[in-house]
Parts: C-alpha cells; structure tokens; sequence
C-alpha cells in the first residue's frame, strides 16, 4: 500500500500530449451507421478528453482531426467533417467557461472563410484562460508544415549559415513545447503525416480502441505506459 502510493507521488504527467484521432469510420461502420455519424460521435469524445487532460494538469494537448490529405475522401464525408467542426467551433465559449485556451494548427487559408472567421473567434475568446491549451489540427500535414517553413525562412532572407534546428521549430505551427506522448488508437501503427518534426523524441503509444470509444480510462493507461518508459534523448 505505502509503496503503490510512493509510486503515484511520482507519476509524471506528460507536458504535452499529441492524439491521432483515428478509428471513427470503422466505429460508424460497426454500428451500420454512416461514417460522419463517426465523426460526430469522435468530437464528443475529443470534448470529453479535453476536459480530462485539463482535469488532471496536461499542459498541452493537440488533437489531429483533418490532414492534408483526408481531402482525398468523398466531398459527402469532407462535408460532414467540415460541419462538425462548425458545430464544434460555435460551442467553443463552453471551453472558455472552464478555462481552455483553443488554438489550431495547419493551413486555414484552404478552409471555407465562415470557419476560418469561427477559429479565430474562438482564440479570440478562449485567450486568457490559463488552464489546458488546446490545438486542433486542421489540414495539418507534418511535410506541409516543413514546407511552409522552408518557404518562410527563405523569405525572410537569412544566409544557409544561419539555419539552425531552432530557426526550422520557430517557423512551425506549433510555437509550443514538442510532444511528450503521442498516443495513436484504432489499431494502427503510423503517424500519417502528424507533427513529423516535432515527435522526434517523442514517446509513442497505440491502442486498438476507436476513437470515440476513447476514454479517460485510456489517457490513464497512456501515462502509465509513457510513466515506465526511459527517455534518454540520445545519452546515457
Ligand atoms: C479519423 O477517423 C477522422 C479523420 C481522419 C477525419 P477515420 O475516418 O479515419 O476512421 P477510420 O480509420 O476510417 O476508421
Ligand atoms: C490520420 O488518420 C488523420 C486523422 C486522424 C485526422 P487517417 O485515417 O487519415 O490515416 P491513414 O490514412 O489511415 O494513414
Ligand atoms: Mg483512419
């Protein structure tokens, strides 16, 4: 009994906690339900994890919900993710009330204006709260951003000597520490493009619940795995 409690004493919660929100056709599919009855059951969920992560004292957590290339899906399916996200973005004064910051990262210059006027609202708002920071990422790819970089740096006219590791982090979306855990659900065992430069030293985790069968009870069992884990950062 003394020592488990010593152990939780010690339990580290990770700084930042990145999530693939993956799993939401198949989920849909086992019910016989159209896919974007998936998707609209995984921004619950996302609602539902938010409020965990800021329950328990992560610092940041930043949830992939459309990559750069999910517009390869039918336009049916990009539309209904698309107005989930309206939906989702109108409720964000909610987030306000209980202290989350909201933020997004990706290329919002591609969506649909009323949206990108709702994201920008909705940082409006929610940019004094101190408590969990959020980020969606939308038409976020890990490559596009490194481009987007790239191009930037150029821009800015600085010589090949001055290209350091640090100028490249500067340039990126994410003007935030890299994350600690990324946790991927629904079976499978690949990034697809998520914050590519930034996981790399990040401790992963992959679960086979869909995701908006993910729960708290999963988070939980994440930051017991990333707990166990030795994070040596290339020393010894
Ligand atoms: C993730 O769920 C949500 C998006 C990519 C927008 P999927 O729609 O990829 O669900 P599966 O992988 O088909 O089950
Ligand atoms: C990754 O899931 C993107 C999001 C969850 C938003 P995908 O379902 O698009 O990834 P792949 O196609 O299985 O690699
Ligand atoms: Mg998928």
């Amino acid at each position: 009994m003394f020592f488990k409690k010593k152990t939780d004493e010690k339990r580290v919660i990770p700084t930042h906690i990145a999530v693939i929100m993956d799993g939401n056709g198949r989920w849909a599919k086992k019910r016989g339900l159209p896919r974007n009855a998936g998707h609209a059951a995984g921004s619950k969920t996302f609602k539902e994890i938010a409020r965990y992560c800021n329950k328990i004292g992560v610092k940041y957590l930043t949830a992939y919900a459309f990559s750069t290339e999910n517009w390869k899906r039918p336009e049916s399916e990009v539309q209904g993710i698309m107005n989930i996200l309206r939906d989702y973005l109108k409720d964000s004064k909610n987030y306000v009330k209980e202290n989350i910051k909201l933020g997004f990262i990706g290329d919002r210059t591609a969506l649909d204006s009323d949206i990108q006027e709702l994201m920008r609202q909705a940082e409006e708002d929610s940019k004094n709260a101190t408590g969990l920071k959020c980020y969606l990422a939308i038409n976020y790819g890990g490559r596009d951003e490194i481009v987007h970089a790239v191009k930037n740096i150029i821009n800015s006219g600085v010589s090949a000597d001055e290209v350091t590791d640090k100028l490249i982090s500067d340039n990126l979306y994410t003007d935030y520490p890299d994350p600690d855990l990324i946790i991927r659900p629904s079976g499978e065992l690949r990034l697809s493009n998520y914050l590519v430069w930034q996981s790399a030293y990040s401790e992963f985790w992959f679960s086979d619940v869909l995701w908006p069968d993910f729960s708290g009870k999963d988070i939980e069992k994440a930051i017991d795995a990333y707990n166990k884990r030795e994070r040596r950062f290339g020393g010894v």
